[in-house]
C-alpha cells in the first residue's frame, strides 16, 4: 500500500561515478601537489582543481582502504576556531586511508593558553605530524605559520581569508551533479546561472568558491551576487572577475528573481571587522520560494536562519550532498600533497577501454 504522507527522502549523496567515467586520472598533474602548502586559490589552478575532483570520484566510487595510502602517516588538524564539517571531514579522510591523525580541536589546548606563539607551534608540528591542516581565527595566521613549517600545510579556513578546501568541496559538488561544467566547452543546455548571496569580499568560504568560478567561466553564463556591501568583491576578486569577462551583476536584494538562477551559493554570515553580519531577510531561502525546476542550492553550513529546513526534502537541497562528498576530495588533496598518489590502484590511471 502506497503511503500518502510519506516525505521525499532526504538527498544526501550524488553519484560520483558520472564524474569518474569522464575520463581516467591524470596523475601526473596532481604529483606537481607534493609537499606544497596549500593556502589560497592561487595554489591550485584549473587542471589541478578538475584533476582533484576526478580522483575524488574514483576514490569515491572505488574501494581503497585495502590499499592503505596515508599507512604510517600522521596528519596534524589543528582548529583555532571552532568547525564541524572541516575537521571532522579531513580526520573521517585520513583515517578511512589508513592515516593517524593527531587532533587539536580548540586552541585553548595549546600551550596559546600560556603566552606561546604560533611560530613555536609551528616547529612542534614539524616534529609530530607529516601534514599541518589549521584553522586559524586570524587571517594572517596561515602566512605566520607557514614561514615556521618544514612540513605541507593546508589552510582549513583563515579569518576573512581563504577556505580553498571548501571550494574543493563545492565544485566537486557541481562537477558531480553536472559534470560537462568541467568542459571547455560545454553545451549550452549546461551552462549556468549562478547566484552568490553573499559578501565574497568578507566571506572567505564564498570568496574561495568565487575565484573557482573562474575556473570554469565557460560554464557560467551569467554570475548575479545579491549583497548589501557597495564593493562586495574586494580588489583583487573584483579585477579576476572583471577580468574573466563572465556577466556579472551585484544587486542588493533578490530581484532579479529566484526562477532565474540553476546553482544558488548561500553562506550565513559575513566577517565585518570583529563583528559578524548576518544575510538580510530578502536573502532567506525557504521552500515556499520559487525556485526554477531542477535548481540546486549549496551552503557551506553551519546555517542559521537564511536556509531553512523546508527545504531539506526538496530537489533544490545540495548541501548535505556537498557535505558529504568532503570527505573524498580531501583524501584526493591529501594524498597526491603527502605524495601517495603511487599507493592507489592501477586501475586509477589506467584509461577507460
Ligand atoms: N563548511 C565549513 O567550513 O564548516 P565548519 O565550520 O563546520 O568546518
Amino acid at each position: 500500500m502506497v503511503n500518502s504522507d510519506k516525505q521525499p527522502p532526504i538527498r544526501r549523496r550524488l553519484d560520483p561515478r558520472p564524474l569518474a567515467q569522464t575520463g581516467h586520472c591524470r596523475l601526473e598533474v596532481l604529483r606537481r601537489l607534493a609537499g606544497r602548502p596549500i593556502v589560497g586559490h592561487a595554489d591550485l589552478d584549473r587542471d589541478e582543481v578538475i584533476e582533484l575532483c576526478r580522483l575524488a570520484a574514483h576514490l569515491e566510487s572505488t574501494e581503497v582502504a585495502s590499499h592503505h595510502p596515508l599507512d604510517g602517516l600522521v596528519v596534524i588538524t589543528a582548529f583555532f576556531e571552532p568547525s564541524t564539517r572541516t575537521r571532522l571531514s579531513f580526520e573521517s579522510a585520513a583515517l578511512r586511508l589508513d592515516g593517524k591523525i593527531l587532533s587539536v580541536p580548540d586552541g585553548k589546548v595549546t600551550g596559546i593558553a600560556k603566552g606561546e606563539s604560533l611560530a613555536d607551534i609551528g616547529e612542534m608540528f614539524n616534529s609530530y605530524g607529516d601534514l599541518l591542516v589549521m584553522r586559524h581565527p586570524v587571517t594572517e595566521a596561515t602566512e605566520e605559520i607557514v614561514e615556521h613549517l618544514a612540513i605541507p600545510m593546508i589552510n582549513a579556513g583563515n579569518g576573512s581569508g581563504e577556505h580553498p578546501t571548501q571550494a574543493l568541496v563545492d565544485w566537486y559538488t557541481l562537477l558531480k551533479w553536472r559534470p560537462e561544467l568541467a568542459s571547455p566547452t560545454p553545451s549550452e543546455d549546461a551552462r549556468i546561472d549562478l547566484a552568490v548571496l553573499g559578501t565574497p569580499g568578507s566571506m572567505r568560504a564564498v570568496k574561495s568558491f568565487t575565484f573557482a568560478a573562474l575556473h570554469f567561466r565557460a560554464a557560467i553564463r551569467s554570475l548575479t551576487v545579491v549583497s548589501e556591501m557597495a564593493d562586495p568583491f574586494g580588489p583583487e576578486l573584483a579585477a579576476a572577475v572583471e577580468a574573466s569577462g563572465i556577466d556579472v551583476r551585484v544587486v542588493n536584494d533578490l530581484d532579479p528573481p529566484l526562477q532565474d538562477f540553476d546553482v544558488i551559493y548561500q553562506n550565513a554570515i559575513a566577517l565585518l571587522g570583529d563583528a559578524y553580519k548576518e544575510l538580510n531577510d530578502g536573502c532567506r531561502l525557504s521552500a515556499d520560494r520559487e525556485f526554477k525546476p531542477g535548481a540546486v542550492i549549496l551552503h557551506p553550513l553551519a546555517r542559521r536562519e537564511e536556509l531553512d529546513t523546508s527545504l531539506d526534502r526538496s530537489e533544490h537541497n545540495l548541501y548535505f550532498a556537498q557535505a558529504a562528498g568532503a570527505v573524498f576530495v580531501r583524501q584526493a588533496l591529501m594524498v597526491s600533497v603527502l605524495d601517495r598518489l603511487g599507493r592507489l590502484p592501477d586501475s586509477f590511471s589506467e584509461r577507460p577501454r
